[in-house]
């Protein structure tokens, strides 16, 4: 069997598959000729990729359960079956203690913990054996990170889940993996309303990056695929961290 047989007919969820890492990803796993549906909120983005790729798409808010619902209901209608869920949908809204607003903080939490953990819940039923969970992290948990309270602290426990979930789905041949990139070319930073002067004071980490430049988002997702290979079987419930070495500075 072929690397590229092996993801052939694959269904592939993948949320906030519209822009940035998720579009690189949607790329490719339909390259290998996966079935992929890809999901975010904004139709424009969602029919572009789509376009390009054939993936099919819907427009789902991952943070309602409405949306999750949605989601779980075209996988089903396109597919009968989910294969491949990949947690990707995130948003970060930078602030520091002292200015931290919980309307916010309880979006990003919807977004990045609450969203992916329900949404998962309700694939469950229609993952088999052999099913993939990839959930999109971020920074670990040994650092701080100015401003990131919340939104580090949804990544730190998405890996948590990773972790529990890979336990408690082994026995159904389930596997669960974290994929934590580092600083990614996205446009996630200027989606979290950011001025040119926060952008440019972002730009700081630039210098602690070992490999001394942030990552194409192509290179992220060449992870997302190779971790839901079957070749991948045993691996399960690790966080892999694709960061150009800024984890080890
Ligand atoms: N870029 C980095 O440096 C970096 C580093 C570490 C981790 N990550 C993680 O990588 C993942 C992808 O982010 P990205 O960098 O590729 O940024 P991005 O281009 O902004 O992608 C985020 C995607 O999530 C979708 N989304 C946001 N809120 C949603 C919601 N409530 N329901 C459904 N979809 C929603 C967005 O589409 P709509 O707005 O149209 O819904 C967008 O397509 C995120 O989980 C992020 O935390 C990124």
């Amino acid at each position: 069997m072929s690397a590229a047989m092996a993801l052939t007919g694959r269904a592939v969820v993948i949320t906030g598959g519209g822009t940035g890492i998720g579009r690189a990803a949607a790329r490719r796993f339909a390259g290998v000729g996966a079935d992929v549906l890809i999901t975010g909120r904004t139709e424009r983005t969602l029919a572009d990729v789509a376009g390009e790729t054939g993936a099919r798409f819907v427009v789902a808010d991952v943070a309602t359960a409405e949306g999750r619902a949605a989601i779980v209901g075209a996988a089903l209608r396109e597919f009968g079956r989910i294969d491949v869920l990949v947690n990707n949908a995130g948003i970060t809204r930078p602030a520091p203690l002292g200015e931290i607003q919980p309307a916010v903080a309880e979006q990003q939490f919807a977004t990045n913990l609450t969203g992916p953990l329900f949404l998962t819940q309700s694939a469950l039923p229609h993952i088999g054996r052999g099913g993939v969970i990839v959930n999109i992290t971020s920074n670990g948990p040994e650092r701080g990170w100015h401003g990131a309270s919340i939104y580090g602290a949804t990544k730190v426990a998405m890996d948590f889940l990773t972790r529990t979930w890979a336990l408690e789905l082994a026995e159904r041949g389930i596997r669960v993996v974290s994929v934590a990139p580092g600083i990614t070319e996205t446009p996630i930073l200027t989606n979290a309303g950011l001025t040119a002067a926060q952008l440019d004071s972002a730009k700081q980490y630039l210098t602690r990056i070992p490999l001394a430049r942030i990552a194409d988002p192509d290179e992220i997702a060449w992870w997302l695929v190779t971790v839901a290979r079957p070749e991948a079987g045993y691996l399960t419930g690790q966080v892999i961290r694709v960061d150009g070495g800024l984890g080890a500075a």
